[in-house]
């Protein structure tokens, strides 16, 4: 244990005595007050910014943003105070003062971390949480915009509608994800084939760094700039904004979804999809959903393909009669609409739900959830496939989304971001388990059963490393204990193959004592 973290945990220790009191006698938050009324404005209330556990508000505004009711018991480790910066003053003196007083601080934007680390830690910690920094700036002169990293895609995506109706941004399906942890982790969603990543369109940023220091692109240099963009920004400081280049899109689009199961040909669908999907027209995105079900007292297997076609029905009618003839697609299963609607039609709204509804942040999804990833490189042949039903089926929980890469993530090299699952990788599959009873056991099977079929998965996909995604964050990968090299290679070389190196080079330099960290965090090299 470090000196500091014996600190902070005699602080804690401290501090759980007399937690019954109020924050007044309470000494970290007595000295957390301090130093940041030094650095503050003076005019300004600075505890109207810090909530302790003692503060009548600290439970909603802790889990305003938790995303995953695993991480909502009474035994989830909880941040000791969460500081809400509302300038970016602010942050700057809380990423000082949580040093001075020697806490852990974790950074939290939309908390849809899969496993929490935005806002649960092992140690004694600060949450400091970007909710109230999430103003966005469209210049349609130069079709950019600066965004702030706490707010959501569905403020992001509603903001440039308001302004232009053929203009998008390429990021994820779920309005609520917060810039700050999709873009910084690299971000993909449905316009992936046709432009690429979210990270692959900033163009500036500005970050707090362990001295407090705000810096642009030109201050921080190209090292910094490239590590976050989709090295997961927790490793090197706080970013307050990401500029990003908008991208064009059509006004009309379409949307699609086919089902089938294993009596009416899904496994040739399945099978033919895996080598169309990553090698059809960059215009057209799927997703196919391998989902195990009930059909008639029977368990199968259901095959669904959703798709998002930049153009309209006519267009991806003809496309796919001609690339994937058995698909079967018809004018009648599609739907032409605005970008901005297919936007809503992926997050599930049903169809009418005006765009507005992307700028709601309190949808209350209380699912208990686990997620793990893997990159597939050669198609799975059919036999493999059948065996994966029988798998699937035999375990009955889990199923898996498979997002069809290709198209302009060909063309960008591996090197050019840390993100590196680029040419070469045909798709890419989520696993997924959901469940709503609360409870150990209930947990243990489920997550037992994702990383069961994780297992069994093995044999087709990517090896040496086996390539995962960071923002499909996975603690089964590994975790830092001492935030050595090797630790940090285990899941570093998963998430971010050999841009690893790098990677730990840009932490050396610019946070050596590792101040900023997390369970997955890229340690510092050390001497
Ligand atoms: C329902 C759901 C749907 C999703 N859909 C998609 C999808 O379509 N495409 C996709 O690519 N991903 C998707 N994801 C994953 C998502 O991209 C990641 O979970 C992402 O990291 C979430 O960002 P956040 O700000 O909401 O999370 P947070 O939990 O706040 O943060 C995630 C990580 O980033 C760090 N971080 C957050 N803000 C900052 C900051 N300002 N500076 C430095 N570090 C910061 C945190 O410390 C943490 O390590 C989805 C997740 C969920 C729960
Ligand atoms: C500062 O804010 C706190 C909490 O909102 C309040 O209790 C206190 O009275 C305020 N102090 C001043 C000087 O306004
Ligand atoms: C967390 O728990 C609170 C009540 O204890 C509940 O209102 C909220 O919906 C829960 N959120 C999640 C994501 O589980
Ligand atoms: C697609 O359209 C055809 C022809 O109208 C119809 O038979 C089929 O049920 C539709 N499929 C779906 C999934 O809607
Ligand atoms: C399944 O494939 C068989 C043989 O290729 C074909 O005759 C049949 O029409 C297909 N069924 C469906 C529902 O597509
Ligand atoms: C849950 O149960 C498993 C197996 O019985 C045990 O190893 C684990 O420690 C338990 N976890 C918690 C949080 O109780
Ligand atoms: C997990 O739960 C399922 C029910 O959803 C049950 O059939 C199965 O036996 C359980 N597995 C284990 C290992 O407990
Ligand atoms: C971390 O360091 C401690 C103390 O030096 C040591 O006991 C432990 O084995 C280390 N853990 C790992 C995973 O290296």
């Amino acid at each position: 244990m470090s000196i500091s973290m014996a600190i902070s945990l005699l602080f804690s220790l401290l501090f759980l005595n007399i937690s019954i009191s109020s924050a007044a006698s309470n000494p970290t938050y007595q000295s957390l007050l301090q130093c940041l009324s030094q650095s503050i404005n003076p005019s300004q209330n600075v505890s109207t910014i810090l909530f302790s556990n003692t503060n009548p508000s600290y439970a909603s505004v802790l889990q305003a943003y938790i995303r995953n009711a695993r991480f909502n018991t009474s035994s989830t480790p909880k941040p000791v105070i969460i500081i809400t910066p509302l300038e970016e003053s602010h942050v700057s003196a809380a990423v000082i003062c949580s040093q001075k007083v020697g806490f852990q601080l974790k950074i939290r934007s939309g908390g849809h971390d899969y496993e929490g680390l935005s806002y649960v830690s092992d140690e004694p910690f600060f949450v400091l949480d970007m909710f109230n920094l999430r103003s966005i700036s469209i210049d349609m002169t130069d079709e950019s915009a600066w965004v702030e990293t706490g707010a959501t895609l569905g403020e992001l995506y509603y903001n440039i509608w308001e302004k232009s109706n053929v203009h998008g941004f390429p990021a994820g399906l779920c309005p609520t994800v917060g810039v700050g942890g999709h873009l910084s982790g690299a971000g993909y969603g449905t316009l992936m084939r046709k432009y690429g990543l979210s990270s692959d369109y900033i163009v500036d940023a500005k970050i707090v760094n362990v001295d407090g220091k705000i810096l642009d692109r030109k201050a921080m240099g190209e090292d910094l700039f490239w590590a976050i963009r989709g090295g997961g920004a927790a490793s090197f400081g706080v970013v307050l904004a990401y500029k990003v280049k908008l991208v064009r899109v059509p006004e009309t689009v379409t949307v699609f979804r086919l089902e089938r199961l294993l009596a009416d040909n899904a496994t040739d669908i399945a099978l033919k999809w895996q080598s169309i999907a990553p090698t059809t027209d960059e215009n057209l995105f799927t997703r196919m959903l391998l989902q195990p079900v009930t059909r008639n007292r029977q368990r199968t297997m259901r095959v669904t393909v959703n798709g998002l076609y930049l153009g309209n029905a006519d267009g991806v009618v003809a496309l796919l009669s001609k690339d994937f003839p058995e698909l079967g697609l018809k004018n009648e299963n599609c739907t032409e609409m605005r970008w901005i609607d297919s936007v809503l039609w992926w997050a599930n709204f049903d169809a009418g739900t005006p765009p507005t509804a992307l700028l709601d942040r309190n949808v209350n999804d209380a699912d208990f959830l686990k997620r793990k990833s893997d990159y597939v490189q050669t198609p799975i042949s059919k036999n493999g496939l059948e065996s994966l039903w029988q798998k699937m089926v035999e375990l009955g929980n889990v199923g898996l989304a498979c997002n069809a890469y290709g198209g302009r993530m060909d063309e960008i090299d591996d090197k050019e971001t840390p993100f590196p699952h680029r040419k070469g990788n045909l798709y890419k599959i989520q696993y997924s388990v959901n469940w709503n009873e609360p409870g150990n056991e209930t947990e243990m099977n489920r997550t037992s059963q994702a990383k069961a079929l994780h297992e069994f998965m093995t044999q087709f996909v990517s090896k040496n490393p086996r390539r995962a995604y960071l923002n499909y964050r996975d603690i089964d990968i590994g975790v830092a204990e001492n935030w050595s090299y090797e630790e940090g290679k285990v899941y570093g070389e998963s998430y971010f193959a050999g841009n690893y190196e790098r990677l730990v080079d840009v932490k050396t330099a610019v946070d050596p004592n590792n101040f900023f960290r997390n369970e997955q965090s890229i340690p510092p090299r050390t001497k």
